[in-house]
């Protein structure tokens, strides 16, 4: 049975690279293939990092931890909302739509500083 040569194999994954991925990849900052990953934590009463810088049109995934007790995650602007548990890795994909800074908060009552609880998502172009 005839193979395609490794050369064939390599100047298709090349074209194929040129058409879709490359572009995207290098604005992403990411390794190949992968999305850029944003780890956040969670806490009474805070979020670190508060606040977050996105590109607009580059997707990222949200790795959100608590480190105390039960919170939540919601960013009303962008559609987004989750729980975050301690012990647990919440994971929220956001691809940013337009540019501008749009609020996240928790919304589970964790206590006296709860309505205090919240950062920033800063889209840029
Ligand atoms: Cu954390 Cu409410």
């Amino acid at each position: 049975m005839k193979r395609p040569s490794v050369a064939t194999i390599v100047i298709l994954l090349g074209l194929l690279g040129v058409a879709g991925g490359w572009r995207h990849l290098a604005t992403a900052k990411s390794p190949a293939g992968a999305e850029q990953v944003i780890r956040l934590t969670a806490k009474k009463f805070e979020y670190t990092p508060n606040e977050i810088t996105l590109k607009k049109g580059v997707p990222v995934v949200l790795e959100i931890t608590s480190l105390d007790r039960d919170h939540g995650f919601k960013v009303p602007e962008l559609g987004v909302r989750a729980d975050v548990k301690p012990g647990e890795t919440t994971r929220v994909r956001i691809v940013p739509d337009r540019t501008g800074r749009f609020e996240f908060r928790c919304d589970v009552f964790c206590g006296s500083g709860h309505e205090d609880m919240a950062g920033e998502i800063v889209v840029v172009e």
